[in-house]
């Protein structure tokens, strides 16, 4: 089973190349899934399907071909499913701020469902054997880095707000009813939010696991999108997550002499330069830009031809490296985190119970300390190329 996740800055080609991915596995016998995590959901168009027929009721995989699904996750359908007590409750205490019904059950959605509920369908079909690659069409980057640190925000959330949160409530609920407008949560709610976490447990160790999971990187090859293809690898790695390819999407072809053209051809060399240092040993790729729009399965599949050689897969695990370390060696202990493209000065460490906390920017990763070093503080850390290495001592 492989899960390969196309993440990237809007319009750079995401959902086209996802598809093209599904169209080249499908052909090589692989039982396929293409599934949109992004909200705003392009994928059926992407494949020139009629919109009112995709865009039904139903929100569970559809053949579009032999060996290939497409699925679109639909989210007022996932709330009906999942959601409904956590909603109303939502929906309820925003009503009480003088919002009407419809703008308090919209409001009611809130940022990281999509994601959730898709992350709920990925574990489902792992467990049930049901596909043999899920390719993940994703939101720009931001959302599709939300979606990959859910797990652990959640798991973060469970263990330590959670419980307390619960047994607090109990106490309080009696007098916060009393007191309004605002309504305390029913315990319900809790129960809810307790059998969802149990929907997605396991999926951030799938993610994890390099033999898995990939995430490729779709960018063009303009300054501005490769700033944020940078910070997007930086956090991925952040997050514990492989990165096996960069795909340049929209390469202007040799073909086209018209002078007008000129500065994008220069910008672009540049950039593909620039490409090639940043990210290797990760492997770039290009694609063309094409004379038309990418558009249904002849469209995708020539998109996946120029992508990809004659009979190559795109499932093939190609790294497996993983993102962090620990080492122990005469009486030195480490911790070491790949963080591409980071300076020392942007870097945030602290020690929070037996997890080393790691912040660059806004992002925040909790890692994990094994035993052998749960009790210890970070001492120095330096950069060594891209890795960032932290030494651990004693916090006595
Ligand atoms: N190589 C290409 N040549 C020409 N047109 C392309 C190419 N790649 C993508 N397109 C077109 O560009 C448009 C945007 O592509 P796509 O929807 O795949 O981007 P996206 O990154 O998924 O966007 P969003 O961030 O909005 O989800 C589409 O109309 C698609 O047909
Ligand atoms: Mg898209």
């Amino acid at each position: 089973m492989r899960i390969l996740l196309y993440s990237g800055k809007g319009g750079v080609g995401k959902t086209s190349v996802a598809a093209a991915t599904g169209v080249r596995l499908s052909e090589l016998g692989y039982k396929t899934l293409v599934m949109s995590v992004d909200p705003a959901h392009s994928l059926g168009d992407s494949f020139d399907l009629d919109s009112t027929l995709f865009h039904g009721a139903t929100a569970d995989a559809k053949p579009v071909r032999d060996k290939l699904w497409i699925q679109e996750v639909n989210i007022q359908r996932e709330i009906k499913r999942h959601w409904n007590e956590i909603a109303s409750y939502i929906t309820a205490v925003l009503r009480t701020t003088g919002l009407s019904d419809v703008e308090a059950e919209e409001m009611a959605i809130f940022p990281g469902m999509e994601e959730l509920s898709a992350m709920m369908y990925v574990n489902q079909y792992i467990r049930e054997k049901q596909f043999d690659v899920i390719v993940l069409d994703c939101a720009p980057t931001a959302e599709s880095l939300r979606f990959v640190s859910l797990p652990t925000t959640l798991d973060w959330y469970m263990k330590h707000l959670f419980k307390l949160e619960r047994r607090v409530m109990k106490a309080v609920r009696p007098v916060m009813n009393a007191m309004g407008p605002i309504e305390a949560p029913p315990d319900s709610y809790f129960g809810n939010i307790q059998s969802l976490f149990e929907k997605i447990q396991g999926i951030d160790k799938v993610l994890e696991d390099p033999q898995i999971s990939s995430i490729r990187l779709v960018t063009n090859a303009e300054k501005m999108v490769l700033r944020e293809t940078q910070r997007a690898f930086v956090y991925f790695c952040l997050h514990g997550l492989t990165v096996d390819q960069v795909i340049v999407n929209r390469v202007l072809p040799d073909e086209i002499t018209d002078h007008f053209f000129d500065g994008w051809r220069t910008t672009q060399r540049g950039i593909l330069g620039e490409m090639e240092s940043y990210f290797a040993p990760v492997p770039v790729s290009r694609v063309p830009l094409f004379n038309h729009e990418v558009l249904g399965y002849a469209g995708l599949k020539e998109l996946s031809d120029r992508l990809y050689a004659a009979g190559e897969d795109p499932a093939q695990v190609t790294r497996t490296e993983k993102p962090y370390t620990f080492s122990a060696s005469e009486g030195r202990y480490e911790v070491r985190l790949r963080m591409p493209f980071v300076s020392k000065a942007e870097i945030g460490l602290f020690k929070k119970a037996d997890e080393l906390v790691v912040e660059v920017g806004t992002l925040r990763r909790h890692v994990g300390l094994p035993t052998s070093m749960a009790a210890m503080v970070p001492a120095k850390a330096r950069l060594e190329h891209d890795i960032l290495v932290v030494e651990m001592r004693s916090a006595t």
